[in-house]
């Protein structure tokens, strides 16, 4: 039995972090996504709360069985182990995200050896696509058509628009 999480702050999930998520399911017998408290992110704190952040991500996987949606608000490797998982499991977009990205692996990997962090190489429609990205287009009323799941583009058009 292969266990995995794949953590993140997803404010909110983008299709980016959906196709990461479906293709560790065809490495992973189970996948734990691991949704960070973040309150430290930026000063004023992620756009969603923790419980929007998590439907959002318990919506967009109802789909896929193996998949389960938690917090957490601790060492990465900690909730890894807790949740009895040997793995980490990342998306990697352009090579901006590889200095930070190698960072956080090399440091979690100081942290409890018994945990390896995987990456999945983001698929080319998906290499420059960020959270970030998506609420500067949705503040500004642009179409986020594919870039998020239907769930997370009915949150943003309701925050921004409506
Ligand atoms: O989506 P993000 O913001 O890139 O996710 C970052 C996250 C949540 C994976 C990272 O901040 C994290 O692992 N936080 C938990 C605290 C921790 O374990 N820090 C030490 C490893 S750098």
């Amino acid at each position: 039995m292969t266990k995995a999480v794949i953590p993140g702050t997803f404010d909110p999930v983008t299709s980016g972090h959906m196709d990461v998520i479906e293709r560790a399911t065809a490495i992973f017998d189970e996948l734990v996504v691991g949704v960070a408290v973040s309150e430290m992110k930026n000063e004023r704190g992620p756009l969603f709360d923790l419980n929007e952040r998590i439907e959002f991500l318990r919506v967009a996987t109802a789909h896929v069985p193996q998949v389960s949606v938690a917090p957490f608000s601790k060492l990465l490797v900690d909730f890894v182990r807790e949740q009895g998982a040997t793995a980490i499991v990342k998306g990697l977009r352009a090579m901006t995200d590889f200095e930070h990205e190698f960072q956080m692996a090399a440091l979690n990997w100081r942290l409890d050896r018994r945990v390896e962090t995987m990456f999945i190489m983001s698929a080319p429609d998906y290499m420059y696509l960020s959270s970030s990205a998506v609420k500067e287009i949705a503040v500004h009323g642009g179409d986020l058509t594919g870039l998020v799941p239907p769930v997370v583009q009915a949150a943003l058009r309701k925050r921004f628009i409506a």
